[in-house]
């Protein structure tokens, strides 16, 4: 798979990069790619903004240097899935984060300031996507967000290949939260590990492990 994020500031995903799971999924062939929309910016000095018509607060990425850049990537090749990370799109959740990871390549658009130019929803993305219905100062938190997610379920991503199998809202679990998980020491101030667990019976264990997830499920109110 090949992830392009596309930002005013690259350098905000250092530290994502350097994570173990990306690191590992970059091994196993993912590509991460970073575009800085002042690089390729048509209408020079660095500038990618403007403010809005018909007034008001803020600025307003072009529509222009918007396509700029995804000329400049792609000139006339096929075009990946383009998701532009906006706070008004479709929430991100374990079907979306499973439909993404399923593409070969994305291109993650990360604005600023007021958002993108209409133009941009309109005829540039494939995808409006949030990851909440709050307002974060950028794209950019957002786009790890979506990338970490879909990193995760890429084969080789993980340590250990069955860690992403049944894990919280997955299917296995029937998209209900993970059981709970206990390790060493058995006993601490009280605190015990639930003995079936220790029991060696992996029938039981599983048979609890599937009760608990359920429980949680209905403690979120969702689900049975
Ligand atoms: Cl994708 N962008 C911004 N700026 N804020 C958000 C968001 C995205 N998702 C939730 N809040």
């Amino acid at each position: 798979m090949r992830l392009d994020f596309f930002t005013l500031f690259p350098e905000a995903f250092d530290w994502f990069r350097s994570q173990r799971p990306v690191r590992n999924a970059e091994a196993a062939g993912v590509e991460l790619r970073f575009f800085s929309w002042r690089d390729t910016t048509p209408i020079g000095a660095g500038k990618v903004d403007d403010s809005p018509y018909g007034g008001g607060a803020g600025m307003v990425l072009r529509v222009d240097v918007v396509d700029a850049a995804l000329r400049e990537a792609y000139g006339e090749a096929e075009r990946p899935r383009v998701v532009l990370l906006t706070p008004a799109g479709r929430l991100l959740d374990d079907a979306l984060v499973g439909e993404l990871a399923g593409e070969s390549h994305l291109a993650l658009l990360s604005g600023r300031y007021e958002g993108f130019d209409q133009r941009v929803h309109d005829h540039l993305a494939d995808d409006e996507v949030s990851i909440g219905r709050y307002v974060l100062a950028g794209g950019e938190l957002p786009a790890m967000v979506l990338a970490d997610a879909v990193i995760r379920r890429l084969p080789g991503a993980l340590g250990h290949e069955d860690s992403a199998v049944e894990e919280s809202f997955s299917a296995a679990l029937g998209g209900a939260p993970e059981y709970p998980q206990y390790t060493r020491p058995p006993s601490y101030r009280g605190w015990d590990v639930p003995d079936v667990l220790v029991s060696g019976d992996h029938e039981r264990v599983r048979e609890w492990r599937l009760e608990q997830s359920r429980q949680r499920a209905a403690g979120l109110g969702d689900a049975d």
